[in-house]
């Protein structure tokens, strides 16, 4: 698949929601591109691509991160780990707490779901500010992960977010202003 057809998809199969959920956030809606079973092939092949072959992990953020971080490990033949919002993992996960425009959120792993050495990749569906991909790569760590970098089917340029991840190679499949 050419990196031109790919490109096109985006304006066709990304949806664009002025002012959701706040006022001034141009919301991108992936899910024209999830219903598009050829689309959505078309485009994971593509991004599977960019990934390592030494990656043992891929790791996921709840929600968004899920959809694409599972079909990647799968086609992959690696292991998936889901990074989950806070209160939902039994036993005794590991935390860590960030700052969001307004308040905070808070990620957690399961306890031993990653292990002392391993290399991962985080992907996610969107890379905004880059607070939630921060938050991920530097729990990741606290396990003794090597991060081999964080990967995003779309990147908002000017946001700030490869700023935040300046240690991790970032990969994106849409980059857009
Ligand atoms: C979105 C998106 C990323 C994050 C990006 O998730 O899926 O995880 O925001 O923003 P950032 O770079 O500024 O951290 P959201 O928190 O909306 O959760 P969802 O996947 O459950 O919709
Ligand atoms: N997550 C953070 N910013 C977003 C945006 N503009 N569209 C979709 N998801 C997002």
């Amino acid at each position: 698949m050419s990196d031109t057809t790919i490109d096109s998809l985006y304006d066709s199969h990304i949806a664009l929601y002025p002012d959701f959920p706040q006022d001034g956030v141009l919301f991108r809606d992936i899910t024209p591109l999830l219903r598009d079973p050829v689309a959505f092939r078309q485009v994971m092949d593509h991004w599977c691509s960019k990934i390592p072959s030494d990656i043992d992990l891929i790791i996921g953020t709840e929600a968004r991160g899920f959809v694409f971080g599972a079909p990647m490990a799968y086609a992959l033949g690696i292991g998936f780990v889901p990074v989950r919002k806070a209160g939902k993992l039994p036993g005794d996960p590991r935390s860590l707490t960030y700052d969001l425009e307004y308040g905070t959120a808070t990620v957690e792993i399961a306890e031993h779901a990653i292990g002392d050495g391993h290399r991962v990749m985080v992907v996610d569906d969107l890379l905004a500010t880059g607070g939630t991909a921060r938050a991920t790569v530097d729990l990741a760590r606290q396990y003794g992960a090597d991060v081999a970098g964080a990967s995003f089917l779309i990147e908002l340029e000017g946001l700030g977010g490869r700023d935040v991840l300046d240690d991790v190679p970032v990969t994106t499949v849409w980059s857009v202003p």
